[in-house]
């Protein structure tokens, strides 16, 4: 691991510390014999599993690409965004489901549109795509407003120091649950919580069995724990749509919310979709749409807290919001705050890797890539690439703030994934931020009080390992 880094850069911008491992660059020449792969790999492979970003070396964060083994695995990582947009989007058809990466998401995401492949995919994406329009997205800010600003009045009654990732975990949950199901979930809120934490936990296990390609009948003991998490998940989400299907059925009311926008979709060529895609959807939803966003707020917080002048320009971006206007109309107002949550993705994406596996060959100008090799962008790597970006490592949202946004390279910037699978819920996703950041810095202060920076760590999202505590004081 390399030495804790400085906190601050010759400018005084802060510089959070994050893995960095400095290896000697490859020289090139013939690939190392398979025996010494196989014992690199196992030398490697507790890093992987347990942080998958201590696993990066300096020279990846400046190379276009880096190509390299995994046992018997080829993999590529590609920073090129030339070579990006030709693969992932112009090429998008060569590419498929990386197999580890279904092992692992697969047995709980089943069919759900993250996991699904061919047409079963296609037509979900299709069918879908609809209940995510600008129009419906916005139909869900006033629940959002409103959730929010009861979360604040709840946390204000309780203690002032908190863990940040927990409490953002807390609120990115109940936004979703409001929106998907209008809390019409009958559980316990506190068993909710606790079993989808349970259930990204078993999502997130890689299992070394996995990486050796032993077969599916050999159990994986890192998946022993929080099945029945997800059983009781699975079925409560079962049972809401069930019953709200029969409410609509016998021709009740029933709430807008994606729940119904969902039994309704798709009543065209693809007819409608079925109980166990709205499941699947719903629970990959669930997944791939809560901590994703929590991470991200908690990062901006943390971000923020290191550096006053952006700090205060949020506040006061913040204070200033008319807020009797409808919320979902803030966001353009809000610019600087959307700079700081657009420059907190970068150093931290909650996606740090996007990963396939080549059906067909690639070639490209000079690069040449086989049939088999799996293909990845690490958003992680991208985001922080010398060659890409003035100062990579330090926060600065001028970036991402009035015209320099617009010289942020389309292809050097993807918190959200790209082509035909660029996440279905971004603008959700990013309305959901703002009103969020709008609301927590109009009405709270929140200041760091861990005894060290936190150190990030790669488990399903980039999170902090210390689950970044932090102090609120009340500001209006
Ligand atoms: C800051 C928040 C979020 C980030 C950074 C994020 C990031 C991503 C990324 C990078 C992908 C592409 C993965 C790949 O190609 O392998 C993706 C896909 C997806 N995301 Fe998001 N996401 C966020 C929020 C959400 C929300 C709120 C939802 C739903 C409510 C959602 C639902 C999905 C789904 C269903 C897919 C799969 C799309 C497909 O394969 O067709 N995401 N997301």
């Amino acid at each position: 691991m390399s030495a804790p880094q400085p906190l601050r850069n010759a400018a005084g911008q802060f510089v959070p510390p994050y893995p960095r491992r400095d290896v000697p660059r490859p020289t090139g020449g013939k690939p190392p014999p398979l025996p010494l792969i196989y014992w690199r790999t196992l030398r490697e492979l507790p890093r992987i599993i347990s942080n998958p970003l201590e696993s990066f070396v300096g020279f990846q964060f400046d190379m276009p690409v880096s190509r390299y083994r995994l046992f018997s695995m080829p993999f590529a990582l590609i920073s090129d965004p030339d070579l990006i947009r030709h693969i992932f989007v112009e090429r998008a058809d060569a590419l498929e489901a990386e197999p580890l990466r279904q092992k692992v998401l697969r047995p709980a995401l089943r069919d759900g549109m993250l996991t699904a492949e061919g047409e079963t995919w296609r037509r979900a994406r299709r069918t879908i795509a609809p209940v995510f329009s600008p129009r419906n997205v916005s139909s869900f800010a006033s629940g959002m407003k409103a959730t929010t600003e009861e979360f604040v009045e709840d946390l204000l009654t309780g203690p002032q120091k908190i863990s940040v990732s927990d409490a953002m975990s807390r609120l990115t949950y109940l936004v979703l649950s409001q929106t998907l199901f209008s809390g019409e979930i009958d559980d316990d809120i506190e068993d909710i919580l606790a079993d989808v934490a349970f259930f990204l936990e078993k999502l997130s296990a890689a299992d070394p069995l996995d990486f050796l390609g032993a077969p599916d009948w050999v159990p994986r003991p890192t998946r022993f724990r929080g099945g029945d998490a997800t059983s009781r998940l699975r079925k409560s989400v079962r049972d809401a749509a069930e019953d709200r299907r029969a409410r609509i059925e016998r021709g009740e009311a029933v709430p807008d919310d994606f729940l119904t926008l969902l039994l309704r979709a798709g009543k065209g060529e693809d007819g409608a979709l079925t109980l166990d895609e709205v499941e699947d959807n719903i629970i990959t939803f669930i997944a791939a749409g809560h901590e994703t966003t929590a991470r991200a707020l908690g990062w901006t917080l943390y971000l923020l807290d290191n550096d006053d002048d952006a700090r205060a320009r949020a506040e006061a971006e913040a204070d200033a919001l008319d807020t009797s206007r409808p919320p979902e109309n803030w966001g353009k107002d809000m610019p600087w705050i959307t700079a700081c949550f657009e420059e907190a993705m970068r150093l931290y994406p909650p996606a740090a890797v996007i990963l396939r596996r080549l059906r067909e060959p690639i070639k490209f100008g000079e690069y040449d890539i086989p049939a088999g090799v799996n293909v990845y962008i690490s958003p992680w790597v991208l985001h922080r690439h010398t060659t890409l970006w003035n100062e990579p490592d330090a926060f600065v949202p001028q970036r991402f703030f009035g015209e320099a946004r617009k010289s942020v390279g389309r292809f050097a910037y993807l918190p959200f994934g790209l082509g035909p699978r660029v996440c279905i819920g971004a603008s959700f996703a990013m309305q959901e931020a703002q009103i969020i950041l709008a609301v927590l810095l109009r009405r709270l202060r929140f200041s760091y009080v861990g005894d060290r920076p936190p150190w990030p760590v790669l488990k399903i999202t980039v999170q902090p390992d210390n689950g970044m505590p932090m102090r609120w004081t009340a500001r209006q």
